[in-house]
């Protein structure tokens, strides 16, 4: 770590009563990344974009973030950034228009400035001939794009998003993020939490957060290659047999199951394919389908967080 950081976390712990949300995270992020912090509900997301927001205080260890130390002076960060909170909130009776409006004055964003601004930002957001639409009719994604525009409003150089996708369809997903991508390289600093790991990919670097663990952090190709080995996909009459059938098999190093399909992880699919179908027909199971394929962020989250449950 250099005092080039941007953000700056250091042995971050956050108790609710007794229950550690965040447990000795230690973590620092650059000016201008795209930091993806992922993880299933309750890893600590949350606790930790709030601490950042300077919304919550900080149990022990220390955060610093664009030049405040929020033990001291959370208050202080927050002009400079633009938090969208999980369950972010719009005014359903407002025009998009009205909201930005609203927003606007919130935050202070200068009058004179405060049309320009808005027009560019609803234009950005794809927005500008919904501007007269009430929030309420606006679809999810929509109301997604108009949340993130009012927290751009008065230009801040850390934005801090908990989860702005999630229950979006594919679509707006993607739009959303290659909004955030147009704000990436346009120097802003953006810390985004999801709990979809392909959108994990997007990101400059990630962090895997578990049951208040920082798991891992690294770009997202150096996460890939950690999984040795390759994949097999199968998908057959009955997923649970199959499992039972194929767990013991020579060369198996573990078995993910998504849904009917088994992802699973092995020493050589080349010599490994043959042999698993072979064993699963034996045993009277149907095979549906059957490849080699490249392993993705999600098996490579999955079998982190796999090898962390049986060290419990
Ligand atoms: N205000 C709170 N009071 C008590 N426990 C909380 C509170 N906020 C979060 N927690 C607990 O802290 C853990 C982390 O929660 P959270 O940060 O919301 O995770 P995530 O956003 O990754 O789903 C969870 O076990 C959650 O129940
Ligand atoms: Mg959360």
């Amino acid at each position: 770590m250099t005092d080039l950081d941007y953000i700056k976390i250091t042995e971050l712990t956050r108790k609710f009563k007794d229950k550690t949300a965040l447990n000795q995270i230690t973590l620092s992020i650059q000016e201008g990344e795209l930091f993806g912090l992922v993880g299933p509900d309750g890893a600590g997301k949350t606790t930790l974009l709030r601490i950042l927001a300077g919304l919550l205080h900080i149990t022990d260890g220390q955060v610093v973030a664009a030049g405040y130390d929020l033990n001291k002076e959370p208050e202080e960060i927050k002009p400079h950034i633009g938090y969208m909170a999980q369950e972010f909130s719009l005014y359903e009776k407002l025009s998009v228009m009205e909201n930005m409006m609203f927003f606007a004055d919130l935050y202070d964003v200068n009058v004179k400035n405060q049309k320009d601004r808005i027009q560019r930002l609803l234009s950005f957001a794809g927005l500008t001939e919904f501007k007269n639409r009430r929030a309420a009719h606006l679809s999810g994604g929509m109301q997604k794009k108009l949340a993130l525009a009012s927290t751009l409003l008065h230009d801040p150089p850390l934005l801090l998003l908990d989860e702005p996708t999630t229950g979006v369809d594919p679509i707006s997903r993607r739009e959303f993020w290659n909004i955030l991508t147009d704000l990436h390289l346009n120097g802003t600093t953006i810390v985004v939490s999801t709990p979809y790991m392909d959108e994990a990919d997007r990101c400059s670097r990630v962090g895997l957060m578990y049951q208040g663990e920082l798991v891992i952090c690294d770009t997202p190709g150096n996460i890939r290659r950690l999984l040795d080995g390759d994949l097999i996909k199968i998908t057959t009459s009955d997923w649970q047999e199959a499992y039972i059938v194929l767990s013991p098999l020579a060369g198996v190093k573990e078995i993910q199951t998504y849904g009917e399909a088994l992802h699973i992880l092995v020493d050589s699919g080349k010599k490994r394919l043959p042999q698993l179908t072979r064993a699963l027909k034996k045993h009277n199971l149907t095979v549906i389908e059957a490849r080699t394929a490249s392993p993705r962020m999600e098996e490579a989250f999955i079998s982190l967080i796999n090898k962390m449950e049986s060290r419990k």
